[in-house]
């Protein structure tokens, strides 16, 4: 990290002790623990949460729940719920709930979702949820990146705010001479298809991996 991005990060990053917990327990137990989310970028999502009274939130890729538990920390008690979508909740089972589940109002308010996390969002589009939720967090499988894009501009209320993370890759999807694997060619399409969607206002942040903020119109 580059001394400003770490000096951004110290002046913005602000953890709970149920967040600080569960990061040190996934870097100290799992071995994919490089693939947690950003906790400025955390912060950042939170904010917008409060700040415009969002409810409910869509969080794909679970990994051990980080980031579904900064999510439910800035949702209402009572109506605030996070849906959050993994292929494989095990490490979010062992690692996330027995965290998370020391604050009951809390964990009340993560509902957790196993499979393919397109399937489950189609699911919630048949079941009539569209137009119903106030933020959505990208983070599970690059490939299907432009299509869980379009999924939550279709469940989102006018004026909800999408974050797709890791848009930029450590850099990689900068240049065509680095976007060598599929995952930097599949963002970059990513960050294409946002930039010129109509059904958004956009912009990329140098914040954590790249953060790319749609608006939805
Ligand atoms: C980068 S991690 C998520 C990190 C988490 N958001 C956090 O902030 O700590 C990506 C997760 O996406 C999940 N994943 C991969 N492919 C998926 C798919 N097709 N559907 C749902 N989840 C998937 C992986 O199992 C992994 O746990």
């Amino acid at each position: 990290m580059s001394l400003v991005n770490a000096y951004c990060s110290e002046h913005t990053t602000i953890e709970s002790e149920l967040q600080a917990e569960l990061r040190r327990a996934t870097i100290d137990s799992v071995p994919m623990a490089m693939i947690l989310g950003a906790p400025e970028v955390f912060t950042f999502g939170q904010n917008f949460i409060r700040s415009f009274g969002g409810k409910r939130v869509l969080d794909i890729g679970t990994f051990t729940g980080a980031s579904a538990l900064a999510w439910a920390l800035a949702v209402p008690d009572g109506t605030g719920e996070v849906l959050t979508f993994d292929i494989n909740l095990s490490d979010y089972k062992k690692y996330g709930v027995p965290i998370i589940s020391k604050c009951k109002k809390t964990f009340k308010k993560i509902r957790a979702i196993e499979g393919p996390a397109l399937e489950n969002l189609d699911k919630l589009i048949a079941d009539g949820q569209s137009g119903s939720f106030d933020f959505a967090f990208i983070d599970a499988d690059k490939t299907n990146y432009s299509k869980y894009y379009d999924r939550c501009v279709t469940l989102l209320r006018k004026g909800g705010v999408i974050f797709v993370d890791n848009c930029l890759w450590d850099g990689s999807v900068c240049q065509e001479t680095t976007r060598t694997d599929e995952s930097s060619v599949a963002i970059h399409e990513a960050n294409e298809k946002i930039f010129h969607d109509d059904r958004t206002y956009s912009a990329i942040l140098n914040l954590g991996d790249g953060t790319h903020v749609a608006f939805k119109k």
